[in-house]
């Protein structure tokens, strides 16, 4: 037990200091593990989302592109997703691989710490997965994100519950907490999702979002976009 626990701390220490040396094949890895499948279901995820053909998402934090490519699947060569990060290294090999496998709906983009930096067409959703307690201040975060978002759009926010390993290295939100901070932020909880064990799942609407960014003339395109999310 002592040896197991020994041989894990070993492993983290060596992970944390080649992270430090920003090694992006070894941050992909530390974000997405083995077997992350299993306990991710991305599949149900996705499903969960409810995306259409031509959707714009942003993938908030995209790190490795571990849910990017899927939600590019997911949207189509219609649709876009901005792969959105503070990490330039992570970025560049994401869009390296969105070149080499002919995903041609994937966006880099270099996000501000305290800004996605979207562009102004603005976007049908904001996902982040496990990037949620990486934000500071995250009511102002996403009380000015609500600028990105077209009417009718939406942000998901999957983060580590906080129990268990990433609670106690501080990789997780207590899930009133989200509910709370978004509240504060403007946000509605549209949905919560429990098939995650060891994550919280909440998608939040914004009442009242016109998309601050985009132009007013295209207020009758964008219309029909709010009425097919709304869930309530
Ligand atoms: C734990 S990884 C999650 C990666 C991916 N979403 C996943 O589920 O595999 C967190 C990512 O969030 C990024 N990040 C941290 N703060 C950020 C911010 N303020 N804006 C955008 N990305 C951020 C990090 O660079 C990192 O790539």
């Amino acid at each position: 037990m002592a040896l197991r626990l020994h041989r894990r701390a070993w492993i983290a220490a060596v992970l944390a200091v080649l992270l430090l040396c920003g090694c992006t094949a070894l941050k992909r890895f530390a974000y997405e593990g083995f077997g992350r499948d299993s306990w991710q279901k991305p599949d149900e995820v996705l499903a969960a989302l409810g995306l259409r053909t031509g959707d714009r998402v942003a993938d908030l934090g995209s790190g490795g592109g571990y849910f990017t490519f899927r939600l590019a699947q997911a949207v189509g060569p219609k649709g876009k997703v901005y792969a959105v990060d503070v990490d330039s290294s992570l970025l560049d090999d994401l869009a390296e691989r969105a070149k080499e496998q002919g995903t041609g709906n994937v966006e880099k983009v270099l996000a501000k710490y305290d800004d996605p930096m979207l562009p102004n067409l603005g976007v049908d959703l904001i996902f982040s997965s496990n990037v949620y307690h990486h934000l500071e201040d995250r009511v102002k975060y996403f009380a000015k994100a609500a600028k990105y978002l077209r009417p009718g759009g939406r942000i998901a926010i999957i983060d580590f519950r906080d129990a268990g390993f990433a609670g106690v290295i501080g990789h997780a939100t207590p899930v009133e907490l989200i509910k709370k901070e978004m509240g504060e932020a403007g946000y509605r909880l549209e949905r919560e999702y429990d098939f995650l064990e060891k994550q919280s799942f909440l998608v939040f609407s914004r009442p009242g979002s016109r998309g601050g960014l985009v132009n007013s003339s295209l207020g009758g395109f964008f219309g029909d976009s709010a009425q097919r999310h709304n869930t309530s």
